[in-house]
Formats: C-alpha cells, structure tokens, sequence
C-alpha cells in the first residue's frame, strides 16, 4: 500500500492520525521541517533524530540547480538527503506566488518528482494570495484546476492537491469539492501564508474551515506554511493533520526564538523559558555573543524543539478530551489569536459535527468563551428536545435552567461532590425518568421509550444508577465518567426497535456480518451507509444490509466520515448478536 490514512483518536475537529507512505508511517498532526537542498541549517539526518518523520523539500530548486538534479536523478531524494523518513515536496508554486513566475511546466515538475522517488508530489497549483480581485482568484482556480487534471491523468504517485481560491469562502469550498472528487492524497490549503505573515488569524480561520467544508474527511489536511507552534492548537482544532516550516530557520536568522505563546526576539530574553538541549546549555548572552552562523543554528534547534514539544501537547490534549482547554489558553498569547478563536467558535455546526459527545474528564468552565464551545452548543439543544417530554427542570451553576434529568450527564454533570446532582432519594418512578431523559438526549427523540419499563440498580456507594434492566435481562449501563449510557444487547435490540432507519446505525456489508456478531470491530472499508447524525464516540447500532442487528458499540467517526472512510477502525464493538 502506498498511502494510508486512518483516525486513531480524536478531540474537537482535531484528529491524531495514521499516516503512511510506501511502507514509512508518521504519527499526525505531524510537522513536516523544511529542507533547502542547497542550504541545511540542520541536516535531515538529525531532523529524523530529533523525532521527525517527515520532511518537505523543494523539487523545484532541485531540477533548476544543475548539480543537485544530476545527483537527485542518480540518487533519489532519499540517499540525496541522507534521510530515511517521508520525503514530500513542493513543485515551486510558493515561487511563483513570490516572484510571478517559474521555469517549468506542471507536467515535467510532476514526472521530475516522480524520477527522483519522492514518497509525496505537489502539482503546480497556483496560489492566489489574499484579497485578490474575483476574477483573478476565478481565473486562477479554473488553471489549478485544470492542473489537477492533468496530474490526476500522469502521476503513479501520492500527491497534493492544494485548495486555493484566495479570500473568497465559496471558491474555496468549490476547490475543495472539485479536489476531492478526484485521485489525490493530501490536501494542503494554499496561499495562506501572507494572512499568517501578517498575523491575520482571523481571515486564516475563515479560509481554513470554507476548505475543510467542502474537504473529503478522509484524506489529511495540510496548511502550507503554517510551522508557528502558537497557532499548533487551533489549527488542530479545526481539522488541519500537517504543517510545515521554514520558519524554523528564517526566525532562527532573525535572531527570533518561538514559544508556544508567541515570538521573542534573542535581545529582549535574560533567561530562556525553555529546558531543550540548547537551552539548557547556553544563556541568552552567550547567545547573542556567538558568531551569527553558529547562533542561527542554534536558534533553529531550539524553534524545532519547541514545535516539537507543542506538537505533542496538543496530541496529548487530544487524548484528554481537552483540545478546547488548550486552544483557549494559546489565544491569550495574542489579541489576534484570541479574534481567531472566537471568529472560530461561530461555525458551529461544523464544529459540532466533529466534537465527541464525552470527554474523559467532566466540563469546566474555564473562561466565557468555554460557553461556546460545540459541546455547550449541542448539549443546549439537546436539552431543548429532552425539556419537550421531561419539562422539569432545575437551576445549574454554570448553565442556568437545563432539565433536571440531564443533570448527570455529561457536560452538565460537575466534578463528585456537588449534593444537589446526587440522586440517592428517588423513587424508582424518578430514577427510570433519568434513564429515559438521558436516552432521549443520547440517541434521539423517541429513544426514551426503550427504557420506559426499565428498572436502576443504583451504586450502594455512590448512589448514582449502574446497571439498567428490564424483565431481568440487562439492558444498559450508566457510565459514571459522563453519566450517558453503554447498550447491552437486549438495550440495542429495544433501541432498534422504537429507533426507525437509519437512527444510530452503522450499515455494514455481508463481509463484516460475521465478524459484527462475534464482537469484533467494525473497520472503516466495511461501512456501506450510515446515520448522518451519529457524532465522535456516539454508542451506535451495527446492522447489516436488511437493517438486521448484527452488533453494538463505539463509532470513531462521525456519520459523514463512516460513509467516507475506506480505512482504519470505524466502530469499537462492544458486543455482537451472535447467530
Ligand atoms: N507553499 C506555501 N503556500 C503554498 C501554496 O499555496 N501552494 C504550494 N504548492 N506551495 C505553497
Ligand atoms: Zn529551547
């Protein structure tokens, strides 16, 4: 296999991700560090130490450097970089929206790249920058495009198809859709680094989530030239899997040294606010007392350092459900940051689409804006249909009126200790009120009545329900991480029933059909249909074809992703039907 791209977890419209190419894989979000073959300030062999997997050079300089491209020919990329991990590269467009004008066509970039073994491919697509005139952005979309095609017809390799279409949303969208109908691998979003030279935060956030609309969900997104550790999160967040950077060393010989908040120039530093191998042995004075090449190598060690560590808290907050925390935190690094992060939080219903519906731990509110996070926003509207059916409510410290059977459940229920949400003196009435208030908020409306004869063993602990059943047989669990339920069979048996198709189904072909029944996972490729409103660790119901139950379990992905997928896990089975 070629190419690969699978999910393994995710947080907020973030991803951590599987990528592999010709038989190399990389961890996504990933960075991809730039090469200039004819200047390395840091070699690709002590990127790969450092822990890069990736790296993107440029084709273009290669093929119009006489030397290097007689020796890429003989070589390959890989032996002429000295570097055995993903090689990408890009086909000289940044040039041409630099200087007006390159000195190759689309197609002998493209078989050039192809020659000297690249493991990924950039066509000559045409980056239009921000706030060009309409029909300049249109008339060079209609040639990016028609360079798509070309490179669709003549390439054997991975490549990427960059989304461009300058400041205007529809365009972009439009890009995206046309790319995406078509054989490519990656799709970077293009021209947007003079938005980011220019500290334009918020039109980046525009032009990211207008491409990521129209965008295949499962093809990696790369946003080309992004490689500032500060906007690491919110990118993330909104879907982009791969960055790259020049700036690494361009900071580097600027005497600039990144942090995760923000920039700081050498002379303004009396200590080093970071622990790497640089700064660990050197103080800023020695710094700016050292001769410039030397100081520039350091500098850029230290900015791979710091994009490396940012790189991985973001994963890690991934992993912990707290993506939003973090990209919080980062956009109080800068008042143009922070515009960015609430122009971001008005899309929500894209954001909400991809936002898991629990989080490993329970919602804090960490500032204002938290109460515009995708979570608040559906969970507000779900109450809405629950209140419909359940209109009791009652008074919450942090979202007002919510109705008083949701208060357990995630993100309304508090951290432990908080007396009003302990329910230990109801009756078994008020109990099951619970159970049928949180399916209706979990599944949908109707789905309460799965549960209406249904009896709560509640913890002798904790006095919060465990176990769900009715005529003895089990039906549910309540999980007290997040207070939403886990199906039994005999609860997906019911849900199925009083649920009409497609309400919660993963449709899976006859091949998966056995595999489902035993309890084994259901992996993407299998998936023929499903429900557009599953969302991110929803409790789904696998069926096969005639809508027969097959299994329950976790979905990874949301409901456009299940029908888009081809590879890696879809749904963690937790149980199967037998049979
Ligand atoms: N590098 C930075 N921006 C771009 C872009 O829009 N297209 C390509 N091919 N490379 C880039
Ligand atoms: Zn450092």
């Amino acid at each position: 296999m070629k190419f690969r791209f699978e999910i393994k977890a995710r947080d907020a419209a973030g991803r951590i991700g599987k990528l592999t190419v010709n038989g190399r894989t990389v961890e996504t979000p990933a960075i991809m560090p730039v090469i200039n073959p004819k200047q390395m300030v840091v070699t690709p062999a002590e990127l790969k130490e450092m822990g890069f997997g990736i790296l993107i050079t440029n084709s273009y300089i290669i093929y119009k450097t006489p030397e290097l491209r007689e020796r890429a020919l003989e070589l390959g990329i890989h032996r002429l970089l000295d570097y055995d991990g993903i090689v990408e590269v890009d086909s000289g467009s940044f040039q041409l929206m630099r200087y007006g004008d390159v000195d190759v066509t689309n197609r002998e970039i493209i078989e050039f790249q192809e020659r000297i073994g690249v493991d990924v491919g950039t066509f000559l697509d045409i980056p239009t920058p921000p706030d060009a005139p309409r029909e300049k952005a249109e008339e060079d979309l209609r040639t990016t495009l028609e360079r798509a095609r070309e490179a669709e017809e003549i390439k054997n390799i991975p490549m990427n198809a960059a989304v461009q279409g300058s400041s205007y949303p529809d365009l972009r969208t439009r890009a995206a859709r046309k790319l995406s109908e078509m054989n490519f691998e990656i799709h970077p979003i293009g021209a947007v680094v003079p938005l980011m030279e220019s500290y334009r935060y918020r039109d980046l956030v525009d032009v990211v989530i207008a491409s990521k609309l129209g965008l295949r969900a499962d093809r990696p997104v790369h946003l080309f030239g992004a490689g500032h550790p500060m906007i690491f999160a919110m990118a993330v967040a909104m879907g982009v899997d791969l960055f790259d950077s020049a700036s690494y060393v361009l900071y580097a010989r600027d005497d600039r040294y990144m942090t995760p908040e923000g920039t700081k120039r050498l002379e303004e530093l009396e200590y080093f606010p970071c622990s790497c191998p640089v700064c660990s042995r050197h103080t800023p004075q020695e710094l700016r007392e050292m001769p410039k090449e030397e100081r520039t190598r350091l500098l850029a060690l230290h900015n791979l350092w710091v994009i490396r560590e940012e790189l991985n808290r973001v994963k890690q907050a991934v992993r912990e459900g707290t993506l939003w925390e973090l990209v919080d935190e980062r956009a109080r690094g800068h008042p143009k940051l922070f515009a960015a992060y609430k122009r971001l939080l008005e899309y929500r219903e894209y954001l909400e689409k991809n936002e898991p519906v629990t989080k490993p731990g329970a919602f804090l509110k960490v500032s204002e804006e938290a109460m515009r996070w995708p979570t608040v926003y559906r969970a507000r509207k779900r109450a809405e249909r629950v209140a419909e059916r359940f209109p009791e409510r009652i008074n919450h410290p942090v979202f007002g009126e919510i109705p008083k059977y949701l208060s357990l459940s995630y993100p309304f229920a508090q951290s432990e200790g908080e007396e009003d949400f302990t329910i230990e003196k109801l009756s078994g009435d008020e109990v099951r009120n619970y159970i049928m208030a949180i399916a209706e908020y979990q599944f949908g409306r109707g789905a309460g009545e799965a549960f209406k004869d249904a009896s709560v063993e509640l913890s002798r602990k904790t006095g919060m329900p465990r176990q769900i059943k009715a005529g003895g047989k089990h039906l549910a669990t309540f999980r007290a991480e997040d207070g939403l339920l886990t199906l039994g069979i005999e609860g997906a048996r019911r849900l199925h029933r009083v649920l009409p198709f497609p309400g919660m189904r993963v449709v899976v072909n006859e091949d998966a059909e056995p595999f489902a029944r035993k309890g084994k996972n259901v992996f993407a490729k299998f998936v023929v249909d499903a429900d557009e409103g599953i969302r991110p660790y929803d409790e789904v119901l696998v069926v096969n074809e005639e809508d027969e139950l097959l299994a329950t379990g976790q979905s990874l992905l949301n409901g456009e992703e299940l029908k888009v997928f081809r590879s890696g896990l879809a749904v963690k089975v937790r149980r199967g039907i037998g049979g």
